[in-house]
């Protein structure tokens, strides 16, 4: 499956959501999440971030290979969206911040 990972914190542009055939992001407060098991792999979604959040779980950068549990957990709490909406009011700022785990609201 895929996986969005800390770049999307505290950003949620959402360019993602629209263009997933089998709807599995998820929405929470300031991060959106992929359901493992409804990604089909299709990675469709991976050009459609600005800031290049979504990974295959295979290609994880190392730092990053908490977020396999992160979005399958998640997945289980959080609504699912459908449509894009607009990105976080800072996401602009945030998206040139690195280490955001802290602030990923469950
Ligand atoms: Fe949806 Fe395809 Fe992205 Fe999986 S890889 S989340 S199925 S768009
Ligand atoms: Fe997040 Fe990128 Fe989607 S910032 S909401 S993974 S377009």
């Amino acid at each position: 499956a895929f996986v969005v990972t800390e770049a999307c914190v505290r950003c949620k542009y959402t360019d993602c959501v629209s263009v997933c055939p089998v709807d599995c992001f998820h929405e929470g407060p300031n991060f959106l999440v992929i359901d493992p098991d409804g990604c089909i792999d299709c990675g469709v979604c991976v050009p459609e971030c600005p800031i290049g959040a979504i990974f295959d779980a295979a290609d994880l950068p190392p730092d990053q290979l908490e977020f396999i549990e992160i979005n399958a957990r998640l997945a289980t709490e959080w609504p699912v969206i459908t449509d894009a909406r607009e990105p976080l009011p800072d996401a602009e700022t945030w998206a040139e911040v690195k280490d955001k785990r802290e602030f990923l609201e469950e």
